[in-house]
């Protein structure tokens, strides 16, 4: 018997908790009929809870994710009422960098050619992932500042690049593409301008690449990035980038594909507890009403059942979702009439009439 999985649902703040609510709606209704071994523990870190008690994320929560969860599954993070993010930076970065979750899966699919803004762009030319370095760059928060505040202020943030760092990212691309028979990898830095940290980027992918003979290496720099994925989107298969850049770019991955209610990612380290989030944040006006896409949370919730090894729950997800679009069952982003629990309601209708 397959061994009890054990996830760990932090809602977090604004859509976070909406979209949150209807993919764990879509997972009770997949476990009900597909008899799933999960053990879903729900945790309140976010705004609400940091504004009451001042607590972001105790401290041996971390180890607690480590020793005892299989997975994470996380909303979203950022509430107007938090300016500086303190929270959102213990709580999503924090996990992040504790738990080493070094490579950042943010697959880019069009599921339907009428939800995408490109010209004469089908399923077919909107297919690749992004690995985004998760845990280095300038995301370390090294810097600082000196005469804040003061007409002669000076702001430092330290870009934190290492071999081993770079290499582990660049080489799980390679991995991945060959295991799913992906015949391209791309790398993209900005190594013309930035020629210490970008230029081991470049070296690194020269060097990684040769363990990989069979598959196509492409070397292209940031900005040029951003204009192919709009014009020529179909060379892509497996894009590898550092941490500033690939949540840059994955935003605009997400509006390729349909918009960023429909883009979901995971956290992944191999060896250890790995955490899954829609790539959107808590659109705080949105918040409550009603009108947020689930359908970014619900991908995710598949990723993160694929993770865990129930691939055919996954799939039933997929196609769920697939027919959500196709008939407009969808929100108004999407150009649909239906609210955020009405989209969830339709996901597990049809994940029931898949399985009668
Ligand atoms: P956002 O992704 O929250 O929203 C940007 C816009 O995208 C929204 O105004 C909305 O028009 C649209 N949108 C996003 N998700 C949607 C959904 N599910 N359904 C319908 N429309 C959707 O980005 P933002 O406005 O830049 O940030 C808001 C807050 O979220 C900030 O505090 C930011 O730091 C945080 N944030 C958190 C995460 C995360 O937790 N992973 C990611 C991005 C931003
Ligand atoms: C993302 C978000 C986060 C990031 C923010 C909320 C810190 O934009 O997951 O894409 O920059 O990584
Ligand atoms: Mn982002």
């Amino acid at each position: 018997m397959t061994k009890t999985k054990k996830i760990a649902v932090i809602p977090g703040d604004g859509i976070g908790v909406d979209v949150t609510q209807e993919a764990m709606k879509v997972l009770e209704n997949i476990q009900k009929i597909h008899d799933l071994p999960l053990d879903v523990r729900h945790f309140d870190y976010g705004a609400e809870r940091y504004l009451k008690d001042g607590t972001t994320m105790p401290e041996d929560q971390v180890e607690d994710f480590r020793n005892n969860y299989d997975a994470i599954f996380i909303g979203a993070l950022g509430d107007p009422r938090v300016p500086d993010m303190t929270h959102a930076r213990d709580i999503l970065l924090g996990l992040r960098f504790k738990l080493d979750l070094f490579a950042n899966y943010r697959p880019v699919k069009l599921t339907d050619r009428k939800l995408c803004p490109l010209k004469d762009k089908t399923e077919v030319d909107v297919d690749f992932v992004v690995f985004r370095e998760n845990t280095e760059g300038l995301y370390v928060g090294m810097g600082g500042n000196f005469k804040k505040g003061t007409p002669d202020e000076i702001a430092t943030q330290e870009d934190v690049n290492t071999r081993k760092g770079v290499e582990r990212i660049i080489r799980y691309a390679f991995e991945f593409a060959q295991r799913r028979n992906r015949p391209k990898v791309t790398m993209s830095d900005k190594s013309n301008a930035l020629r210490f940290g970008h230029d081991l980027w470049l070296r690194t992918f020269e060097d990684v690449g040769e363990d990989y003979p069979n598959i196509e290496k492409q070397h292209i720099y940031v900005d040029a990035l951003t204009m192919q994925m709009v014009k020529r989107p179909e060379q892509f298969e497996v894009i590898v980038t550092c941490n500033m850049f690939g949540d840059i770019v994955t935003d605009l991955g997400a509006q390729i594909q349909g918009g960023l209610g429909l883009a979901a990612s995971g956290n992944i380290n191999p060896e250890s507890t790995s955490m899954f989030e829609p790539v959107h944040g808590s659109a705080p006006k949105y918040a409550g009403k009603n009108v947020a896409n689930p359908l970014a949370a619900i991908l995710t919730l598949g990723l993160m059942l694929d993770y865990l090894g129930f691939s055919e729950a996954n799939a039933l997800v997929e196609k769920a979702v697939v027919q959500a679009i196709s008939t407009d069952n969808t929100t108004r982003d999407l150009g649909g009439k239906l609210g955020t629990k009405e989209v969830g309601d339709f996901i597990c209708k049809k994940i029931t009439e898949f399985a009668s």
